[in-house]
């Protein structure tokens, strides 16, 4: 039963009627229309939903409306003093403290309640007070900079009028998400929107038979109707165009737990609550193929009809004569290693809505990939494209994990079949279940190297899990036999790398697309064979490091901006005192405390492997003197709003500080291709620079103008001034063309590479990311579990075209990777939450040091190439390097959960015994 219930929000009197018992976070989200406040998961778990009552921080969704009566609620859009910032909101933007924004209100309001009673806290006190809130970009060191520097000016950043590239202005989308007001996925539905829940298989694989579920649906209210396979026009999706496998909704068979069987569309309430097991839907389970080694088993079921054995693809990379280097090498070592499934877990779960418009549909929802989603969106719908506009909202963390669609295809059937506007976002155990994980793998590889080290031989041999669809697995399988030797120099090698079908949720993109399950192996296997020839572990890779002029696995000579020597010069001296550190702590130490060190490098291809992925950017001038850049990248977090307009200011000549911009919406931007593969910067960047270049060369030949004139922008008048002559073009008085744009620039960038021969020889990237890392570690070997105490992060992106970003991403990186490595295992059914699957706190989380190495690529926007993904991939090998140089424990399984290390330390402890 409802009731009038009165409280302050904000310093305002605010008055709802609502069920007592419903959640301050609906109510503040839904009837007032604050949506600053997150939900990341209604269970308490992850904190994004913080808001102050009486000045005490709480989770809005487990606090209900009638516990807030007569009492003063503070939300994130209250921290705005007189419209200005807050220092506190100010000191997030000096720092770069934002990402993705979604966890962004929650740091603030548990950063508020701290401050207001210890204005000047320690660091200690300031990672007790936000603990309770989960951030999965940033790695949360400049957010505890910015609560501890809040009262200082500490990280100033001065507006760019000069240059722009190399500096590190604040993001330009910063504001928004630091006052509440961007609008993600699930905060910008129409009031009016039937809403979509999907009934998901509570099976890993069998056969479903749908029975009468409309008539069932008639008899429920506020159900309005049920959909189920025969109503999608085209019922399969993927990413790619040849074999795209997943349907929309089951046609007969299901294949993981969480499958899609129909959906019930209806009021938001009655579709929230409806019972869907109601439903006449019958199931009969079939033995499922669980894990590799089933998938292996050429007896085990085969899971899509033209699969043989359950292989997806099989891929490799052959390169020399291998046997001959194997028998003449000073040293050869040999592992096995296994990884399992890793959640994404960004904050902001799969959310959107989609309307019909005339013979259109238009779809607002938070992904990475708004031109392919429009593609797919008109697939299944069997319509034109361009009958289909996708506007991405922001995006609360994407990590790969939104580059398959989720919502929007259902979204799209439902909003052609209704006359309202139709609405679903996921919650999080239906996010858990049903999105794309990291590839569990199984890889076994050989190294061998001669007396000096040098590496001569390499094989491995790569199977991966891709679950029940192909989703990404042909990325995977095609990138890891290219990089699966390392960054190194090797003359022999043969990689392979296979994709195996199994009855667990797809597995698809994310940050690495199975390079740093490879990365694993190649560095444990680069530890062997330095502890087998007594060479110190960082010496060993400096040795074998590729450099320019030399060939990768796949023939490819590197001409430039190949960093991973200096990456691993310039942590030399890191290396040496961490060893040193932990080598007094050991002595000292009589209790089951261990400290060690460990390194870790790795080499990433920006971009496609092998296939064109080539980015349109426009930046066009109105007739009011608006400097509008059309950015179809999207920004997941990463800074790509930023990044762009950084570029094709330097380009154009113009300050940072005239641009807006436009991202992503299908209708508007040209397709800049999707945010993955760390290609926005290298591969966008290039084409925003060509833009601006173009729209340069437009205006200085507008007024016959030489190529050194400066550029200036006075509302609509712009000036263009050379060595004689000043001219003044009044844009107000020229005709509009492309856009309503007076000049409009335009750039096009398809990084050059070349398909690879049956031999995996060619040009699979343009380009290479290089980084290493060196770790720190305090393993207690009574419990088993690991402390990273420090990660030093050497990296070459080129360029860093804002090195605060560049920070930003390695940490985010880092902290994921040491998820991976230490804590993150998602097991479907058992780990469907963010309670029962951890992901590093503030906690958990080493000091940081990030160096910036820049080698620039001639191919790249002001020498830039991509970071991020490679941000996590040193990161495991490097904490687990340090594990073994603790305790002796050789890693080859990940992640390291304390069972697994005390069980390895028992059986090291028995057999030195
Ligand atoms: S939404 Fe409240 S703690 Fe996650
Ligand atoms: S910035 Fe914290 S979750 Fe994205």
């Amino acid at each position: 039963m409802s009731a009038a219930i009165k409280f302050l929000v904000n310093g305002q009197p605010r008055s709802v009627t609502a069920a007592p018992v419903t959640r301050l976070s609906d109510v503040l989200r839904d009837d007032l229309g604050l949506t600053g406040t997150k939900v990341g998961c209604n269970a308490g778990d992850c904190g994004s939903c913080t808001v102050l009552l009486d000045g005490e921080q709480v989770c809005a969704c487990l606090t209900s409306v009638a516990k807030v009566e007569n009492r003063d609620v503070t939300t994130v859009e209250g921290l705005a003093e007189n419209g200005e910032l807050s220092a506190l909101q100010k000191s997030f933007e000096r720092h770069g403290a934002v990402q993705c924004g979604i966890c962004t209100p929650g740091m603030l309001i548990a950063a508020t309640s701290l401050l207001a009673s210890d204005p000047n806290p320690s660091k200690r006190d300031v990672e007790d007070a936000l603990g309770g809130v989960l951030c999965r970009c940033t790695g949360y060191q400049k957010i505890v900079d910015a609560v501890l520097d809040v009262n200082t000016s500490a990280g100033e950043i001065v507006p760019v009028s000069g240059h722009a590239v190399g500096t590190s202005i604040a993001k330009l989308d910063a504001n928004e998400k630091l006052t509440g007001r961007e609008k993600y996925g699930a905060d910008d539905i129409p009031k009016n929107a039937l809403w979509v829940r999907i009934l998901r298989s509570p099976i890993t694989y069998g056969r479903i038979t749908v029975g009468d579920v409309k008539s069932v649906a008639k008899t429920m209210t506020g159900i309005l109707d049920v959909l189920s396979c025969e109503d999608i026009p085209f019922n399969r999706f993927g990413i790619y165009p040849v074999g795209k496998d997943q349907p929309v909704l089951s046609d007969g068979i299901v294949r993981y737990r969480g499958d899609a069987i129909i959906a019930v569309v209806g009021d938001k309430t009655a579709v929230q609550t409806a019972k869907l097991s109601d439903f006449p839907v019958e199931i009969e389970a079939f033995a499922p193929v669980t894990g590799l080694d089933a998938a292996r088993d050429p007896t085990a079921a085969q899971l899509h009809v033209d699969k043989p054995q359950n292989i997806l693809i099989d891929g490799h990379v052959k390169k020399g004569e291998l046997s001959r280097a194997f028998e003449q090498a000073a040293s050869v070592a040999k592992g096995e290693f296994e990884t399992r499934f890793v959640e994404h877990a960004y904050i902001e779960p799969e959310a959107g809505w989609a309307r019909r418009v005339g013979d259109r549909v238009e779809v607002y929802v938070t992904t990475q990939a708004v031109h392919m989603d429009r593609d797919e969106i008109a697939s299944v719908l069997k319509i034109p494209k361009d009958r289909v506009r996708v506007v991405p909202t922001a995006c609360g963390g994407g990590f790969g994990g939104k580059l398959d669609v989720s919502v929007q295809p259902i979204l799209a059937v439902a909003a052609m079949k209704y006359e309202l506007p139709v609405a679903y976002v996921y919650e999080r155990p239906e996010s858990m279940a049903a999105s794309t994980k990291r590839h569990p793998s199984q890889i076994s590889s050989k190294f061998a190297a001669n007396k000096d080290g040098l590496l001569v031989a390499v094989e491995m041999a790569a199977d991966f899990d891709t679950g029940a669809y192909a989703s990404w697995g042909p990325t995977v399988a095609g990138r890891v036999p290219v990089h699966g030797s390392g960054p190194y120099f090797v003359p022999n090698i043969h990689v392979s790398g296979r994709g195996l079908f199994t009855n667990a949720p797809p597995a698809g993109a994310f940050r690495g697309f199975g390079v740093p399950q490879a990365a694993i192996a190649h560095e444990c296997m680069m530890d062997d064979l330095a502890e087998d020839l007594g060479i110190d572990r960082l010496e060993i890779r400096l040795r074998n490091a590729i450099r320019p002029g030399q060939q990768t696995a796949t023939g490819q000579v590197l001409k430039a901006s190949a960093g991973m020597g200096p990456c691993l010069e310039a942590l030399q001296s890191s290396w040496n005192s961490l060893l040193k550190s932990a080598d007094q702590f050991n002595k000292a130490q009589t209790g089951g405390l261990r400290r060690g060190v460990g390194v870790g490098a790795m080499w990433y291809g920006i971009g496609n492997t092998s296939l064109s992925n080539p980015s349109t950017m426009e930046v066009g001038l109105s007739t009011d003197g608006k400097l509008i850049l059309f950015n179809g990248a999207v920004d997941i977090g990463q800074g790509s709003n930023t990044i762009m307009p950084q570029i094709c200011a330097d380009a154009l000549g113009l300050p940072v500080t005239e641009f807006t911009y436009i991202m992503g919406d299908s209708d508007l931007t040209e397709d800049a291709g999707k945010t993955s593969a760390s290609r926005q910067t290298f591969v966008s960047g290039k084409a925003v620079e060509l833009a601006g270049l173009d729209l340069r060369a437009k205006i200085l030949r507008h007024v016959n103008a030489g190529d050194d004139a400066e550029l200036s922008l006075n509302g609509a008048i712009l000036s263009v001034e050379d060595d004689a002559t000043r001219h003044e073009i009044d844009l107000s008085a020229l005709e509009t063309g492309l856009k309503d744009m007076v000049f409009m620039g335009t750039g096009r960038f398809d990084p050059p590479t070349t398909p690879l021969d049956k031999n995996g020889q060619g040009t699979p990237y343009a380009t290479y990311g290089f980084a290493a890392q060196v770790a720190l570690v305090e393993v207690n070997v009574k419990l088993g579990t690991t402390k990273v105490l420090k990660i030093v992060a050497a990296h070459d992106v080129g360029r860093a075209i804002n090195p605060q970003q560049v920070e930003g991403q390695i940490h985010g990186g880092i902290a994921q990777g040491l998820g991976l490595a230490l804590m993150e295992e998602y097991v479907p059914g058992v780990t469907e939450n963010l309670h029962d699957y951890l992901i590093p706190t503030i906690g958990d989380m080493p000091e940081m040091e990030v160096i910036i190495v820049e080698e620039s690529e001639p191919l790249g926007p002001f020498g830039a190439k991509g970071v991020g993904e490679p941000g996590l991939v040193p990161t495991p090998p490097a904490i687990f390097g340090a594990v073994r140089h603790a305790t002796g424990v050789r890693v080859t399984e990940a992640p390291l959960l304390p069972h697994r290390l005390k069980a390895a330390l028992n059986k090291l402890e028995k057999r030195n015994a």
